[in-house]
């Protein structure tokens, strides 16, 4: 939406009705880059509230969750116990102070899951190289288009609140449009990585609640209805999807590989 930023309430919605990502994403990332329980380290960078972190915690010796909200980092150290995940409070230009503490060479992958578009992507790829591993890489992951620019009446329904609400119509695509997609590509083989792709595509089936949670999430601190005004906003989402029956979503998983 305008000026999203993940603090606050925010980042309890994003924990509560963020979709996470099926096992085979985590399956298409520990195959591309050969990922060993035994000896790899992953970095997930923009780990948010740990959705991918998480999914990636069984293929990995080690993995670092760095994000630079400390309220989204909260949210994932609640939400997760795993014994072989660190949460790291840090931006992507901060990426390169990493190397003198994990070593040249000695990380197996560095995943950016639906927060690259927040990032300066062209630096950071130079940043991430001298840190991978030969047969590593970088993963920039897109988990499905949002819910409010997709392609089906039910969507264009949530859009229509969502504008009226905003007084504006939402247009933030989250990196998951061709032209992002081509651009980070072009990016990547610039920097020297060779580029591949995978998808990974399932049908599920929302409530009203999950979504206008979703939406919730996508709003910044300021653009969050009051609390005592949430319910008339459920309830506006709620009236205008009556019309369109069960709210089936196809999500479409985009990985962007880039292998060193
Ligand atoms: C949409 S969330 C994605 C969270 C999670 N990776 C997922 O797949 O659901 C975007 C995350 O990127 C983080 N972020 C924003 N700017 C960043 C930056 N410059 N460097 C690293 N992370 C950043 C935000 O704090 C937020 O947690």
């Amino acid at each position: 939406m305008t000026t999203p930023a993940f603090g606050g309430e925010v980042s309890d919605f994003y924990q509560r009705f963020r979709r996470g990502y099926p096992a085979e994403v985590a399956d298409e990332l520990a195959a591309a880059f050969a990922l060993s329980q035994v000896q790899d380290v992953v970095l997930d960078l923009g780990c948010g509230t740990g959705q991918l972190t998480r999914a990636l915690a069984p293929h990995a010796r080690a993995v670092l969750g760095m994000d630079p909200e400390p309220a989204m980092l909260d949210q994932a150290r609640r939400a997760t116990s795993l014994p072989n995940i660190s949460w790291l409070l840090g931006a992507d230009t901060e990426v390169s102070a990493l190397l003198p503490i994990i070593g040249h060479g000695r990380l197996a992958a560095v995943t950016v899951a639906q927060a690259l578009h927040w990032m300066d992507h062209e630096r950071l790829f130079a940043a991430a190289r001298p840190l991978l591993r030969p047969g590593g890489g970088i993963a920039v992951v897109t988990n499905g288009v949002p819910l409010w620019l997709q392609d089906t009446a039910w969507s264009a329904a949530v859009r229509d609140v969502v504008a009226a609400y905003l007084g504006t119509p939402p247009h933030r695509t989250g990196g998951t449009d061709e032209a992002s997609q081509q651009r980070y590509a072009t990016a990547l083989a610039a920097a020297g990585y060779a580029v591949d792709q995978r998808v990974v595509e399932y049908a599920t089936t929302l409530t009203v609640e999950e979504i206008v949670g979703g939406v919730f999430s996508a709003m910044s601190p300021e653009q969050l209805p009051a609390p005592d005004a949430r319910p008339a906003f459920t309830a506006r989402v709620r009236t205008a999807l009556a019309p369109h029956g069960p709210l089936r979503e196809a999500v479409r998983v985009r990985i962007l590989l880039g292998t060193r």
